[in-house]
């Protein structure tokens, strides 16, 4: 006879939080949002706390590398995606590991042939004034000198006039080496009353570009994400197939953990994998495994040692996986029981190991609930998707702005590392769609609102830290119709670009 879970299974719109008791020191300023990522054991500190509860995707359209810099600004950390060349997802790592935070790498590099005209265009469209002229026109190409907007004036000069008769040449520039601090750049800038300070290599090929506004990046970025020695951190996603060439590839080139992805992860492919981890790499790297929905997959994969499991399937936005396969729990259920597992699993060995909530976030509420039902941290995709840093295209669909995402069993993505079971290695159908998301602006700015919602939410329930809220909320199942109830209803709204619901 099948085993037949008890219950029904919810999805987080299904629950609310009841707020509890709140003292004056309940208040967003005094909240942290620190969360372990890999496993402790009980009285000793995990090996990396994020600064908040938020990973990204392991996902082609939302885990390149400028998120990964972007979500570790913020203090939490991207796992590029897997779904690529080993060697290509370690140039990925790469770059993050040696972003140098305020060197930015330019969007508007010009070669000195090109013409007045291509350098205004080229202004409107990215909206940078200063420009840098390389040999082959690429940001890394050998530095020929620069363009600001001083250096032409189009309503007097030629427009055909070549970027070699009115940039400032290379040998009245003044530069930095890649060993020079941002303090450094910074004086340098002030003592010569300059905007930007181009960096350039031991061949004077260009590096980046430190601007004046950009001093204070540590300052304004205090949650950030570093590593001891400074660098941002950055996952990696890896599968259960070709991990002897993918993990020594990312570890060289300095992932900080490693995450396995699999659409369903209650298998002996897990454990395969992390026991070639461990036979070759010992306990000194951090990966992650899952998905798993129930109590008894998060026992397999903790005592298989996964530093951290991931929960959910069929949740996510993309995701037709309940549909094609009908595999799945809501995902508010999943993760109840897999908290509970955590728990006791803790309370048993000393070995508390963190659990990610990852799909099915629809809004920033949805996150403090995952939170309160004993999440550690959240994998975003749709929400991240959204955002600047993305690697996908911004679209105009219908005058509204609109940013691709896609799910890795997508026929887009074609991830079949994530779906196949061992055996023939294809994806023999689909698990995901290909869609837009409507675009929302920096990551910074989204972050921030959500953060500050969790902030204020977590004080309703009389919680400063993570822990806190797991100890002190109290959930309430809602109805069909008070759900109804929770949104704006029996009004006419007066902006006709929202909906309503009526009763
Ligand atoms: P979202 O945050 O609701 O958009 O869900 C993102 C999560 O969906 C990812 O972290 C994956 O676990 C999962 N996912 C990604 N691609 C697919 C897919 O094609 N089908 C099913 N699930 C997917």
């Amino acid at each position: 006879m099948a085993t037949f879970f008890e219950g029904e299974s919810h999805t987080f719109s299904e629950y609310l939080l009841v707020p509890g008791y709140s003292s004056s020191e309940n208040i967003p300023a005094n909240v942290s949002l620190k969360t372990p990522l890999c496993r402790f054991k009980k009285g000793e500190q995990p090996r990396i706390t994020l600064n908040i509860p938020m990973v990204s995707s392991i996902m082609q359209s939302v885990s390149g590398e400028r998120m990964g810099v972007a979500l570790a600004t913020e203090g939490g950390m991207s796992f590029i995606y897997g779904s690529q060349t080993p060697e290509s997802e370690a140039a990925m790592v790469k770059w993050v590991k040696d972003y140098k935070a305020g060197v930015v790498e330019s969007d508007s590099t010009l070669t000195p042939d090109m013409t007045m005209e291509q350098v205004m265009d080229l202004k409107e469209r990215t909206g940078h004034s200063t420009m840098p002229v390389t040999d082959d026109g690429t940001p890394h190409g050998k530095l020929l000198g620069i363009v600001t907007s001083r250096d032409y004036r189009p309503s007097r000069d030629d427009h055909q006039a070549k970027v070699a008769t009115f940039m400032t040449p290379r040998e009245e520039l003044v530069t930095g080496t890649k060993e020079t601090t941002l303090k450094v750049a910074n004086d340098i800038i002030w003592d010569n009353k300059l905007n930007a300070l181009p960096i350039v290599d031991e061949n004077d090929h260009l590096v980046g570009i430190v601007f004046r506004k950009d001093y204070d990046s540590h300052k304004s970025n205090p949650d950030e994400l570093l590593d001891a020695n400074k660098r941002y951190m950055v996952g990696a996603g890896i599968n259960t197939r070709d991990y002897a060439k993918r993990v020594p590839l990312l570890l060289e080139a300095g992932a900080d953990a490693l995450c396995i992805d699999s659409s369903e992860g209650f298998s002996e492919w897990q454990k395969l994998t992390i026991d070639w981890i461990r036979e070759n790499y010992g306990h000194d790297v951090i990966v992650g495994a899952g998905n798993v929905v129930d109590a008894e997959g998060f026992r397999y994969l903790a005592d298989c040692g996964a530093d951290f499991v991931k929960v959910g399937i069929g949740g996510g936005s993309i995701c037709i996986t309940r549909e094609t396969k009908g595999i799945g729990r809501g995902q508010a259920t999943a993760l109840i029981d897999v908290c509970r597992a955590r728990d006791e699993y803790y309370k048993e060995t000393g070995v508390y190991v963190p659990v990610c909530s990852d799909g099915g976030i629809v809004y920033d509420y949805h996150m403090t609930l995952a939170l309160a039902m004993g999440a550690d941290f959240m994998m975003l995709g749709r929400y991240f998707a959204r955002f600047d840093e993305s690697p996908t295209n911004r679209v105009n669909v219908n005058g509204q702005y609109m940013k691709e995402y896609w799910g890795e069993g997508s026929a887009r993505a074609r991830n079949w590392q994530r779906y196949d079971l061992g055996g023939a290695a294809k994806l023999s159908f689909e698990e995901g769609v290909d869609s837009y998301v409507p675009y929302a602006g920096s990551l910074k700015d989204g972050v921030g609102m959500t953060i500050y919602k969790i902030k204020s939410t977590m004080c309703n329930c009389g919680a400063n830290s993570i822990h806190e809220l797991q100890q002190k909320a109290r959930l309430t199942l809602v109805s069909s119709t008070s759900i109804v109830e929770g949104g704006a209803h029996d009004v006419v709204l007066k902006d006709h670009n929202q909906s309503v619901s009526y009763h």
